[in-house]
This record gives C-alpha cells, structure tokens and sequence, in this order.
C-alpha cells in the first residue's frame, strides 16, 4: 500500500471559546509556551512522514500563511544580532522537503464542509487529517505516525479516540465499536454530540483521523447536522455503512487546547518540560501552590 502523505488541517473556525483573542487572529495561532498550535501539529505530521501540508483557511487567518513564509527581513536582523539559536528555531519551522497549499472555506460552514474543501487537493488517495486545537503529546513516537502503522496493517480509516467522562460525551463525535485488540476496534456507529443519555459508550473521536477518498463523495451530499454545520461525523456514519472504520486509541496524552482550561493545561505542562523555563517554573510552581 502507498505511504499516505497528505493532510488536512482545517483551520477555518470561528474559534467563539477564545473571544475576545480570537476576534482578529486565528485560535491555531495560539501559542502554548512559545510555539503556535499549528506549528506542533504541522511538525507531528512532519515527523510522521506527510510532506503535502493542505491548510483550509478563512477570514483573518493570515498570520497563519506569514508563519510558515521565509521572512527574510527577520532573518538578516536576527543574523545582523548574532542571534544564531533563534535563526536556527525560524528557519527549520518548514523543511524545504515540505510542500504547503492553502484552501479557502468562504464561510464556516463546520468541520465536513472544511475537510471537503480539500477535495480536489487530496485528489483519489487516503489522507490524514489533524485539528491542531487537540495538542497531542506521543510520547514516544506521534499519534499520527501511530495511526499510519494501523492504516498500513489495515487499509482502513482510522479514527483516534480515547475514554472521556460519560458527562462529557455531548462535547465530541462519540463511537460504537466492536473491538478487535486491546487498541482498535471496528466502528458500527458514530454520532456528533450526543447527551450522556443517549451516548452509545463514551469513547469519544480525538482531533486525528485517516480516511479513505469516498468521504469527499459522501461530504457533498451530506446536509447540516448538529448545530447547524456540515458535520464530519455524520459522513463517517455513512463512510462506515460501505467500508470498514478503524477505532484506534492512541499512545499520548491529549491537551484540548479548544477550551480555556485545556489550554491552560498544556501551557503548564509544557512549560514544565520547556528547557531554558523548567526550573524556575517548577520553584514559581511550587512556591505558588504551597
Ligand atoms: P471547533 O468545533 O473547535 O470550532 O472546530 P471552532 O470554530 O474552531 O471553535 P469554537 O467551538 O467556536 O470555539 C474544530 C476544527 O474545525 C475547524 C476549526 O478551525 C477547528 O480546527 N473548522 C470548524 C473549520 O475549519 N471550519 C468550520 O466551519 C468549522
């Protein structure tokens, strides 16, 4: 089977949990400690292997295309200054193995609309998909490049998911999957959102999913759903009518960067682990908390 190479990141959102910071510059733009949210999913990709980056932009996302652009006038001040580490940070921000193409989404119309914006750029092969917001540390090896070793295994779509409290399955695309191993299992539902209620378990989809072509199909026949989007997860319910979806649960731990809290978190957290800030934070950390 080919390598897959291409992803998606759909990084059209109106991002309303961070207003008013998101008023005028995009949530993936957010840094957690010194590094924007696209950055790290771009290079989780990057060590995975995908070398066709496909961006699906929208209104007052600039900052995103600049940030991966060669800035040449930064680059000679920080060279003018002697300012060797922070050139080598700038300049590896995008290998020159990598290719990046933006698409638009006019209007936000939800997550199936943004993915099938890229049709024509993914053209016939399976293709990955990350939402940066979900800030996946692998551990020891990238939640994508996990995912790939179960698309070459399987062939399938592979979705990642994790156990999420039952109180909180109304926040994600919660699954119905017959297990096979310990880490996947075969999908024979899918809803967006559901209340506790009427959730059929509480293994909730995660921000990383590998998928076949048809879905581009299946999208543009997909009407809005939940909240009024073009929803994702109702073209999986479909996709998974006609071929096998894999749930595959993940090696990491997952900061939801989406939300205020998860955001804080992940600053924490890295912040800790962070080289030049780890042991003053952990002094301030302590002293703070004691
Ligand atoms: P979210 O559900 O997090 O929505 O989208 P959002 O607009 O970014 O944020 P909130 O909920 O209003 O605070 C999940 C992902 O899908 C992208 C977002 O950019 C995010 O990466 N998305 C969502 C689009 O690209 N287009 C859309 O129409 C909707």
């Amino acid at each position: 089977m080919s390598k897959i190479r291409k992803i998606v990141f759909p990084v059209a959102g109106m991002g309303t949990r961070f207003l008013p910071a998101t008023k005028a510059s995009a949530k993936e733009m957010m840094p957690v400690v010194d590094k924007p949210l696209i950055q790290y999913a771009a290079e989780e990709a990057i060590a995975a292997g995908y070398d066709q980056l496909i961006f699906v932009t929208g209104r007052g996302k600039r900052a995103i295309a600049d940030h991966f652009d060669v800035s040449y006038e930064l680059e000679m001040e920080l060279e003018a200054r002697g300012k060797e580490e922070l050139l080598k940070e700038v300049r590896k921000i995008l290998p020159s193995h990598v290719d990046i193409v933006y698409v638009r989404q006019p209007q936000p119309l939800g997550l199936g609309h943004a993915v099938l914006m890229a049709k024509r750029v993914v053209g016939n092969e399976a293709f990955a998909i990350t939402l940066a917001d979900d800030l996946i540390d692998g551990f020891n090896k990238p939640v994508l490049a996990q995912m790939n070793d179960v698309f070459e295994r399987t062939g399938r779509s592979v979705l990642a998911v994790e156990d999420v409290p039952k109180d909180e399955t109304h926040k994600y695309g919660i699954v119905d999957s017959v297990p096979l191993d310990d880490k996947t299992g075969r999908l024979k539902g899918i809803v967006e959102k559901p209340d506790p209620a009427s959730a059929p378990s509480n293994l909730a989809v995660v921000g990383r999913y590998i998928l076949t072509p048809r879905i581009f199909e299946i999208l543009e026949s997909t009407d809005r759903g939940a909240g009024g989007e073009i929803q994702l997860t109702d073209a999986i319910a479909k996709l998974l009518q006609e071929q096998d979806v894999i749930s595959y649960r993940y090696d990491g731990k997952r900061y939801d960067c989406g939300s205020k809290l998860g955001y804080l978190i992940a600053n924490i957290e890295y912040g800790l682990k962070h080289p030049e800030l780890k042991s003053e934070f952990n002094q301030y950390l302590k002293k703070f908390s004691s």
